[in-house]
């Protein structure tokens, strides 16, 4: 008997974890898929350049297609890591999402548009109605965000077609240098882009660092510590670095991959929904406010308490990126749950990182099965913007984080987090709050807010304080980042031509 003729077609499963980059049967997939989505690119300068198409579609795909061939996949991005590693050279990063409009701008089938439903509404559609109810509570709310695009920064309240990213710099290069390079490849983009877009905006984005050189935010506490790992190298050194027996970062392709419709191969090509929000920080309002809250605890406890403990007790982690919960500073930073911690007394259930990866809380209170808890997890790729003083003598400085996260389902991944967790008073317990740093935090919410208790030195006190108007957002978008071959193939799948004369 013969056995079937066997196929050597490279494939991956969807729920595929630790991927190998050196898997010659990856090869294909990873060098269609843009890079950033797996792994962070790295660098320690971007730009974000938002695009409005005002071309023939013909035009568009034209210079989209030709654009592509400077593109960053995931495979390359892995080789110029090496190749710096190895001998220092840096590389520029590149990549490109395309809104729906950008998709309609190039008069791309409906059948090759990606279908995610908050992608195809946009993010200024505020009467679109979104399911982020937690527990089985399945509410459709309208614009669950409660964003006002209207008085958003312009070009946010525009129609955004396209961003591109670029991105550049070493974690010890110039910023001059940095600077300078980016903006050369910016005249280039602006040169070549002609009559087929308008260069609506340029952000600007950095790593902020501490004095240890730690990544950190604009509240000044360490930033980038737990998302969600695809590559197998990236899960050898958690588990070698602090072990991962408390909280197994690892997640399957599929959190963040889904099938490009318009790719050149259904199995092989890929892409990743972005969410893009700029966000604005109020840094000197949370230093204040951190230290009103350690004043109120110091008053009740009659301990010294200073205003880095209570500014941690915001996110649940130090400063230096201790969580609360461990038992010594430096003991951990993401192999840790909150299964010791139950009452909410030492990390409590409104802190940032708690509502926002409640690490099997919902298991625990709700019997919610862990996958489920596990399958709402983002990946950030986000990077700060503005006045790198962290000191600030006025609030509202021109400062904050140009929040980016992928996700293949924007509903039950970012919307779930923002509105179901973050922004839900009664996540994941009845009267917890909300998320201090980015929950919803009209007055309204506020005023309903109970006591919370906490314990500090081993005594347990009632606090009413809430920490408010600590950010702001000013704008976003929801994109898709295509297949690299989608690009490619966009001249030799062309609809309709212009009369060129
Ligand atoms: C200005 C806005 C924001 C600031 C300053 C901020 C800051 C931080 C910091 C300092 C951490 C701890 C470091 C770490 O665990 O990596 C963190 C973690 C995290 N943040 Fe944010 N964040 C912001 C917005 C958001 C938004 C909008 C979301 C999602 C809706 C989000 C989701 C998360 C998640 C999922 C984690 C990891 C939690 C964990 O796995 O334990 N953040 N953020």
């Amino acid at each position: 008997m013969t056995s079937p003729p066997t196929t050597n077609k490279p494939s991956i499963k969807l729920s595929q974890k630790h991927l190998d980059v050196n898997d010659p049967n990856l090869k294909i997939v990873l060098e269609d898929i843009q890079g950033n989505i797996l792994k962070s690119h790295g660098r320690s300068h971007s730009r974000h350049i938002f695009l409005q198409f005002n071309g023939h579609s013909h035009e568009n795909r034209m210079w989209l297609n030709q654009f592509a061939s400077q593109l960053t996949s995931a495979y390359e991005q892995h080789q110029t890591s090496l190749d710096f590693k190895n001998s220092g050279t840096e590389h520029l990063f590149t990549g490109l999402l395309l809104s729906h409009s950008g998709y309609q701008a190039l008069e791309i089938d409906s059948n090759q548009i990606p279908d995610d439903k908050a992608f195809r509404a946009g993010m200024k559609d505020i009467t679109f109605q979104y399911d982020t109810g937690p527990n089985g509570v399945h509410e459709r709310t309208i614009n669950p965000l409660n964003d006002t695009p209207k008085n958003w920064q312009i070009p946010f309240n525009q129609k955004i077609d396209a961003l591109l990213i670029l991105a550049y710099g070493g974690d010890k290069t110039d910023d001059e240098v940095c600077n300078n390079y980016l903006d050369n490849e910016i005249a280039k983009i602006e040169s070549s882009i002609n009559n087929v877009a308008t260069i609506l905006s340029v952000e600007k984005g950095y790593i902020l660092r501490n004095k240890n050189n730690d990544v950190i935010e604009h509240f000044g506490f360490v930033d980038g510590l737990s998302n969600p790992v695809f590559f197998k190298s990236d899960f050898d050194s958690w588990q070698n670095k602090e072990g991962i027996k408390s909280f197994d970062p690892t997640a399957p392709f599929d959190l963040v991959a889904v099938n490009d419709p318009g790719g050149i191969d259904e199995d092989l090509s890929f892409g990743t929904y972005f969410v893009y929000r700029k966000m604005q920080q109020n840094i000197k309002g949370f230093n204040k406010q951190a230290q009103q809250l350690a004043s109120l605890i110091s008053e009740k406890t009659d301990d010294k308490i200073d205003s880095e403990y209570a500014g941690a007790l915001a996110f649940g982690r130090y400063k230096d990126g201790t969580p609360l919960t461990a038992n010594s500073k430096k003991d951990t930073f993401n192999n840790f749950d909150y299964q010791e911690d139950m009452e909410g007394l030492k990390c409590p259930f409104h802190s940032h990182i708690r509502k926002t990866n409640p690490r099997g809380d919902t298991n625990r209170i709700n019997n919610t099965p862990i996958q489920k808890e596990r399958s709402h997890r983002i990946v950030r790729r986000g990077i700060s913007y503005g006045s790198k003083n962290l000191n600030p003598d006025s609030e509202w400085t021109d400062a904050g984080l140009l929040f980016l996260s992928c996700q293949s389902d924007i509903e039950q991944q970012f919307l779930v987090m923002q509105c179901g967790w973050s922004d839900n008073p009664n996540f994941p317990i009845k009267d917890t709050g909300h998320d201090p740093i980015t929950g919803e935090q009209n007055t309204k919410l506020s005023n309903n807010i109970k006591e919370w208790q906490h314990q500090v030195n081993g005594k347990t006190i009632t606090l009413d304080f809430r920490y408010k108007n600590l950010v702001k957002v000013l704008g976003g978008e929801y994109f898709f980042a295509p297949s690299i071959s989608f690009l490619k193939n966009l001249i030799n799948n062309q609809p309709k031509k212009p009369n060129l004369l």
